[in-house]
């Protein structure tokens, strides 16, 4: 969940699902605080047209519409319908105009050019190619004006486990099942090869002291289980190590972890 299946959620047997895992993920503080930072980034003034690229269950478009008011327009686009119906039904809660396409971050369906602000969030780890969607983030947006991306990078993870080995390996299975699990410390990088200008970064750090928080975000039981498909680890030793983290839970012991990063860079 937390990892895979992002790029067919309509052709899950429970989309329901990814919407509850997104609400899940955005109740931690550490999240608020990296969506926080990746809108103020954005330098979206009143008035303006912004892009949230991957807009899941729309929050951030609904956040967007407040920023640019009446005289602005905020849109999001999302390759999955189950995403942009969630959206379209928060923004009329929240009672606030936006618009709400299906589309591909990688062939985004805009003119050139047309938004002052565009970002996207958790979703670049996803897709085939996210260089491609760079460049489509970078054609849409308005010369001089900045698109945001940001992304955790799993390779970042850290847990507070007796077993240190076993810890490394299940860290390494957990990045392995994301398309590009080190997205995080490439954003930087891949800014500068799609050519954006006056680049800008930030990190975040997510932690949670509790084994279900992270267990629900982080997916820890979903990642032993693939680890025992991958055959990277026995069955036995897999139990052995979230006993170990749920004693250490009952304890108040539990400690983990994962860096956030978010890139800025102005269209050229
Ligand atoms: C992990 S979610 C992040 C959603 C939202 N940005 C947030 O932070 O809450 C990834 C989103 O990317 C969307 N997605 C996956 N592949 C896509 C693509 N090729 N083009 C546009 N959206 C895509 C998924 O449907 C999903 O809503």
């Amino acid at each position: 969940m937390r990892n895979e299946g992002w790029g067919e959620v309509d052709r899950s047997t429970k989309p329901q699902s990814y919407i509850d895992y997104l609400r899940g993920v955005s109740a931690l503080d550490s999240v608020q605080e990296f969506k926080r930072k990746s809108l103020e980034l954005m330098g979206v003034r009143p008035g303006d047209t912004v892009l949230d690229v991957g807009c899941g269950a729309g929050d951030e478009v609904v956040a967007l519409a407040r920023m640019v008011g009446e005289s602005g327009h905020a849109v999001g686009v999302d390759m999955s319908e189950t995403m942009v119906a969630e959206g379209r039904r928060r923004a009329a809660d929240a009672g606030v105009r936006a618009d709400f396409k299906v589309g591909d971050a990688q062939a985004l369906p805009f003119e050139d050019r047309s938004f002052d602000a565009v970002r996207i969030e958790r979703t670049l780890q996803h897709l085939p190619d996210p260089d491609r969607a760079l460049r489509e983030l970078r054609r849409v947006c308005r010369p001089g004006r900045r698109v945001v991306a940001l992304d955790p990078d799993w390779g970042s993870l850290v847990i507070d486990s007796e077993d240190e080995e076993m810890t490394r390996r299940l860290i390494r299975v957990h990045a392995s099942h994301v398309a590009h699990g080190q997205m995080g410390r490439e954003l930087w990088r891949r800014f500068g090869d799609a050519g954006f200008e006056d680049r800008v970064v930030e990190c975040v750090i997510a932690h949670s002291t509790s084994f279900a928080v992270a267990d629900a975000v982080l997916g820890l039981r979903e990642t032993v289980d693939e680890a025992v498909r991958d055959g990277a680890i026995n069955p036995v030793s897999a139990d052995h190590w979230l006993d170990g983290l749920r004693a250490a839970d009952e304890g108040g012991r539990f400690f983990a972890a994962l860096s956030g990063f978010i890139v800025g860079g102005r269209a050229p």
